[in-house]
């Protein structure tokens, strides 16, 4: 199967896209679920980065660039010493902030007490690890704000996550494109009902916009919403069934975190609006018989994206229920713009004062 890969001629011509393809920086991305990392230490990719994570005594979990300043051996594969992590080559010890503690291999070795080692800012919420992918304008990570859904004591929810072989702009179409609802899950649990026709439209809310069909609510999947609140995320609800037991809708909220050019991660909450017994007889329903359908469901996404046409992308006729894929489109690639734009401000002033009178002196000292 040809996965829909990124076109390398396209990317040299246009820098944007190719900054794009690889993952917009400074959000917050959840890069495992919480379950997934205990004792040992893990080796990870997201955006393009090696991430080594490990969880210390505490439950606190740290992360770091996977390499051992040393020569670059992956510190995930050595050991977890709680508030640091031990190189398994030759055993230099590296803390949560990057920082070499021990080189135990050589007596007072300069690198002890030297921080060169890229940490990033780590939150664990809703049962996930965020990290801060800021660049190098943007160290301070912003607050991460999640949707209701996720930390709201009224809601239940549990998170399903998938690994696609496809960039993850596509699994954010995706998500926007509420109309292959009636289409690719027409013979679903849950999106068999509804028109097969709908005119779109986009309206703008507080934290991004709200993509919805006119004149049907309720029935299928038939609005999507996307905001950005340090984090970018997408908010959808179908409607359940009677019999698939008290509370409201079926709601999902969205994160799609790029692993490289050709993959990504989804981080999909199932989520639904109970409590009480009514919470309790929800989750027994869905680990016993709901959990089963909604899996079947997302697998028809990820067999259509990983096997969409090479480039995709770059070769559509889009007509109206894209409307507000283009949308988002568009708002990603301004931020990229203005990733990019922060990001060369901030290095021409870095050379800048590098290159002044002040800083040449103190660089360079003659003795
Ligand atoms: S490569 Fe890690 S201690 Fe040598
Ligand atoms: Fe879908």
């Amino acid at each position: 199967m040809t996965s829909p890969t990124t076109n390398t001629t396209a990317q040299a011509a246009d820098p944007l896209q190719a900054y794009l393809d690889r993952g917009l920086r400074n959000y917050w991305y959840p890069v495992a679920p919480s379950w997934q990392v205990a004792n040992a230490p893990i080796g990870l990719t997201r955006l393009g980065d090696q991430i080594v994570l490990w969880r210390d005594k505490e439950g606190l979990v740290h992360a770091l660039e996977d390499r051992c300043p040393h020569r670059g051996a992956r510190l995930s594969l050595g050991w977890n010493l709680g508030g640091s992590v031990a190189c398994w080559y030759h055993g230099i010890e590296v803390d949560g902030s990057g920082t070499v503690q021990r080189v135990p291999a050589v007596s007072a070795c300069p690198l002890e007490g030297t921080k060169c080692v890229k940490s990033y800012p780590v939150q664990e919420k809703a049962g996930a690890i965020f990290l801060w992918f800021g660049d190098d304008a943007h160290k301070e990570p912003a607050p991460l704000v999640l949707p209701e859904e996720l930390v709201g004591d009224e809601y239940s929810n549990f998170l399903c996550m998938s690994h696609w072989k496809c960039n993850y702009q596509y699994a954010i179409d995706n998500v926007m494109d509420p109309m292959h609802g009636a289409y690719l899950h027409a013979t679903s649990h849950s999106m068999a009902e509804g028109d097969k026709q709908a005119d779109m439209r986009v309206r703008k809310t507080d934290t991004g916009l709200m993509f919805e069909k006119v004149g049907q609510r309720d029935v299928n999947f038939d609005w999507v919403e996307l905001g950005e609140t340090g984090t970018l995320w997408m908010r959808l609800a179908i409607p359940y069934r009677k019999k698939f037991g008290p509370g409201g809708s079926f709601g999902i909220v969205g994160i799609a975190v790029p692993v490289d050019e050709d993959n990504c991660q989804v981080y999909f909450w199932r989520t639904r609006k109970v409590s009480g017994w009514q919470r309790d007889a929800w989750r027994f329903l869905y680990r016993n018989r709901l959990e089963g359908l909604h899996w079947a469901v997302l697998e028809q996404d990820r067999y259509v994206l990983e096997s969409m046409a090479p480039n995709a992308r770059n070769h559509e006729f889009l007509y109206q229920h894209d409307v507000g894929m283009t949308r988002v489109r568009r708002m990603l690639r301004q931020r990229a713009q203005q990733d990019v734009a922060a990001l060369e401000a901030f290095n021409a002033e870095k050379a800048q004062a590098a290159a002044s009178p002040d800083a040449a002196h103190a660089g360079h000292s003659h003795a």
